[in-house]
């Protein structure tokens, strides 16, 4: 049997049922896929019905205002994504009538749909004979042919692909795309591989090589940058009782884009008590009189993939009022990254 046939055989018996699968509703794959490029199958589903319920047909997202889209996108990081992906859904609502246009080439032009999710879509949707390259894609086919030409160089990214149009079933591309990233996810997997009950171990180089875990190859590009966040959590008491506090919107490119956060220093290395208490009045100018604490004795480190953000919460107990201020039985219902999150889920806990 072909490379193609074992992997179209296999996924014929182990593939998951997911909602997007029964589908070939181009609105329902682009936002499936957009999800995944994000993360894995089982975390991703949740976010998808969640859209999908909120969402029924890309002119709801289109209408919708962007801090529904942001909030519900909460946690998956790279807001860019979302942004991308509403401002798609209002391009194909006004220009496209509400229709995905059918071809590579077109589906091309829409912002945040590049080579792969522009693939994915005119295969699976129009049964367009074009190779879906991701990670899992990489993974198979760079153990299965015992290549080390790093995926991530651009001699990487032509080789692979070139590769994966070859191997192609175009005939049945659907299906095909799908098979192959599926085995990538569950049977030829980054870590915990499952070799010894494969269909490809026979003919598998890697395998043969024992070079499972040295495949694919991929160069280090990146220096992570380190950063120190010190976010000032003001906390006052009205006089009805109820807690507030100061959220404020991020401006500007960059991480987290019109996502909220508690009034934010940024130093270029860690700080101390005495240090911030002579500088935050100008982060959090009504409070004179505030004794700051740390919430977090020992700095969280926020690991984003190009960065690395050490943390600290600092409470600032206060009897002003707070008057432009949020309620902190009302703070859940703002779009926040996941590390504001975590702190006010931890810290609502502690305080009430
Ligand atoms: N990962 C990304 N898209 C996928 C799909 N359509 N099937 C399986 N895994 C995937």
């Amino acid at each position: 049997m072909t490379f193609s046939k074992i992997i179209l055989s296999w996924y014929a018996t182990h593939k998951r049922t997911l909602p997007w699968r029964s589908s070939t509703d181009p609105y329902k794959i682009w936002l499936s896929e957009i999800i995944l490029q994000q993360t894995r199958v089982a975390q991703g589903t949740p976010y998808y019905k969640a859209f999908i319920s909120n969402f029924p047909k890309v002119q709801d997202l289109a209408n919708a205002p962007e801090e529904k889209v942001l909030k519900l996108w909460q946690g998956l990081g790279y807001y860019s994504r979302a942004r991308n992906l509403h401002a798609t859904a209002k391009t194909i609502a006004t220009e496209y009538n509400g229709k995905f246009p059918k071809t590579f080439d077109e589906l091309l032009k829409l912002k945040g749909i590049g080579d792969y999710t522009a693939s994915a879509i005119a295969s699976i949707c129009f049964n367009a004979p074009k190779a879906v390259v991701d990670g899992n894609v990489y993974r198979v086919l760079s153990r299965y042919f015992g290549i080390a030409i790093p995926i991530n160089g651009n001699e990487g990214i032509k080789y692979f692909k070139n590769l994966a149009h070859k191997l192609m079933d175009a005939k049945n591309i659907r299906d095909y795309n799908q098979a192959i990233m599926e085995f990538g996810a569950i049977q030829c997997t980054p870590k915990k591989t499952n070799c010894h009950n494969c269909p490809l171990q026979n003919s598998c180089i890697a395998f043969r090589d024992q070079k499972v875990h040295e495949l694919p190859v991929k160069i280090n590009k990146t220096k992570i940058k380190h950063r120190y966040f010190n976010y000032l959590v003001p906390v006052s008491t009205t006089t009805n009782g109820d807690a507030k506090t100061i959220l404020l919107q991020r401006t500007g490119k960059g991480i987290w884009q019109n996502l909220y956060e508690f009034p934010l220093i940024e130093t270029e290395k860690k700080i101390s008590i005495t240090e911030i208490q002579q500088c935050f009045h100008e982060a959090l100018p009504l409070a004179s009189a505030l004794e700051l604490y740390p919430f977090n004795e020992k700095e969280i480190i926020h690991k984003l993939s190009h960065q690395h953000l050490h943390t600290t919460f600092w409470i600032a107990p206060t009897s002003s009022d707070l008057e432009n201020g949020v309620l902190l039985s009302e703070i859940e219902t703002y779009a926040v990254p996941v590390l504001v999150a975590d702190f006010i889920k931890t810290f609502k806990k502690s305080y009430f």
